[in-house]
């Protein structure tokens, strides 16, 4: 019997990743992945639990399963990842119109979990963490042109905020053969640029004693087919010399760095149990941008975390004008289950975290919408990924340092999957648009392709 299943996916690329595996899995049991959660006999909802708005919207869409459900009550709904994880069986208390509850290492036995209610007709709450990782998934056909490959998951540093060491469990590396198995089926069915996953890439294969983060570069960086080449996320105190240096030697690797500074108080940062200092921080991301001209750094940063005095959130905007960074992806502090600072006092209120997230904010747009207009007139190869969403006439891509770049094509879906070199005429603040660079400005097009 062929059913349908809709899985909602919220939070970040693990998820993304998670959600097509259990699509995977469930397709031996007949389900057949269905976009939308009308006409789907089983939604599966998969959360994020990082800040407190991530987990509120779960409850909310939950509200809204629940008066489908009301009318069609065969219709199976489940809980899934880091909110399951948290708050276990709480959730069929709190939203009593869910049926399964399905934990971050449980999203492996998915198949099993519905089977079990299928068969006996009461809620499953499968929330048991192991020590290792889930099967990686066969290669799925929709995957064409980028993928994501997961090398590790889960978190040992507890930064005294953060929930992901407590609902994604201890880190887990998978064995380099099994990622390059991986990639290889990827490039075969042409895949051109992959980004590794993971909560922490730099801490890869450590404690199991396999090949470190850079060792893995090397070697995916050698399967032919793969173009471009990059990683999520990076903690500060793992960067190390030899990754710094890795962009220097491998030149699929894009000149994008992700790494989350989070504060730019030195007094915050320990409070935070970040485990480095501003002065740190900033040595390693010149040694970046000293490595590779045209370097892209984003970083995280939490506003209003308890105890932050006006006066370190300054501290923070200083940091943000000397990183000069290329995005900055900022957030109101909020508390979260089983993290230290829940405990902490002297909590900011709601409208001072508002007033110092505005102000951050502010700040950034007009560091980025700088920075994007000051590549205009350069050339950069983009990898066009689909129409533009805002204009069906325009073709959408990224160049190597992940800015999105829109350029007028007629025959945008036909150039899915190439790589095209644009000029850039305008720098938004989001994002960049240009034309196809007709002239044989190459020297200028592999100089800014190199560096960015
Ligand atoms: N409150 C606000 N932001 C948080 N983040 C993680 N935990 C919290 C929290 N409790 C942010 C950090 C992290 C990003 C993924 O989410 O900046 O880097
Ligand atoms: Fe959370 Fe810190 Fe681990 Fe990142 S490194 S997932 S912020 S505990």
């Amino acid at each position: 019997m062929n059913r349908r299943v809709h899985i909602q996916t919220m939070g970040c690329q693990m998820n993304v990743h998670d959600s097509a595996r259990m699509e995977d899995l469930l397709a031996p049991m007949g389900y057949e992945p269905w976009d939308s959660p009308r006409g789907a006999d089983l939604i599966i909802v998969n959360t994020c639990a990082v800040r407190e708005k991530a987990e509120d919207k779960v409850y909310s869409y939950l509200g809204r399963l629940a008066e489908i459900k009301a009318r069609r009550p065969d219709l199976l709904i489940a809980v899934a990842g880091c909110v399951a994880q948290a708050r276990g069986a709480e959730i069929l208390t709190r939203a009593p119109a869910v049926d399964m509850v399905i934990g971050t290492h449980a999203m492996a036995r998915v198949a099993q979990v519905v089977a079990e209610r299928v068969d006996t007709g009461r809620p499953v709450v499968d929330t048991a963490l192991g020590d290792t990782l889930p099967l990686a998934p066969l290669p799925r056909k929709r995957e064409r042109i980028s993928a994501f490959v997961t090398i590790m998951s889960g978190c040992d540093n507890f930064c005294s905020y953060c929930v992901v060491p407590h609902v994604r469990g201890r880190e887990i590396s998978r064995p380099p053969e099994e990622i390059l198995a991986e990639v290889r089926a990827l490039a075969d069915q042409g895949v051109k640029e992959l980004t590794l996953l993971g909560q922490n890439v730099n801490s890869y294969g450590k404690k199991e004693g396999m090949p470190d983060f850079v060792e893995l570069l090397d070697q995916v960086h050698g399967v032919s087919g793969i173009q471009r080449l990059r990683f999520v996320t990076s903690h500060p105190k793992d960067l190390s010399p030899a990754l710094v240096d890795a962009f220097s030697r491998l030149d699929k690797l894009c000149g994008r760095v992700h790494l989350p500074v989070q504060s730019g108080s030195d007094r915050v940062l320990a409070a935070m149990n970040r485990r480095y200092t501003v002065g740190q921080y900033l040595e390693k991301l010149s040694a970046l941008r000293r490595v590779r001209e045209g370097m892209a750094v984003t970083t995280d940063i939490i506003v209003g975390f308890p105890g932050e005095t006006r006066a370190e959130f300054q501290q923070t905007l200083h940091l943000v004008a000397e990183g000069d960074f290329d995005g900055v992806f900022s957030f109101k502090y909020s508390d979260r289950p089983y993290t230290a600072a829940s405990g902490f006092p002297d909590k900011i209120s709601e409208a001072e975290k508002s007033r110092r997230l505005n102000e951050l904010i502010e700040l950034a747009n007009e560091i980025g919408l700088r920075k994007n207009r000051a590549l205009e007139g350069t050339v950069c190869t983009v990898l066009v990924e689909g129409a533009s969403r805002k204009d069906e006439r325009e073709a959408s891509g990224r160049c190597p340092d992940n800015r999105t770049v829109n350029f007028p094509a007629e025959n945008a879906r036909q150039l899915v999957g190439t790589f095209v070199e644009v000029r850039i005429e305008r720098g938004n603040a989001h994002s960049l648009w240009g034309r196809p660079a007709a002239g044989p400005d190459r020297t200028r097009a592999q100089e800014v392709t190199h560096a960015a």
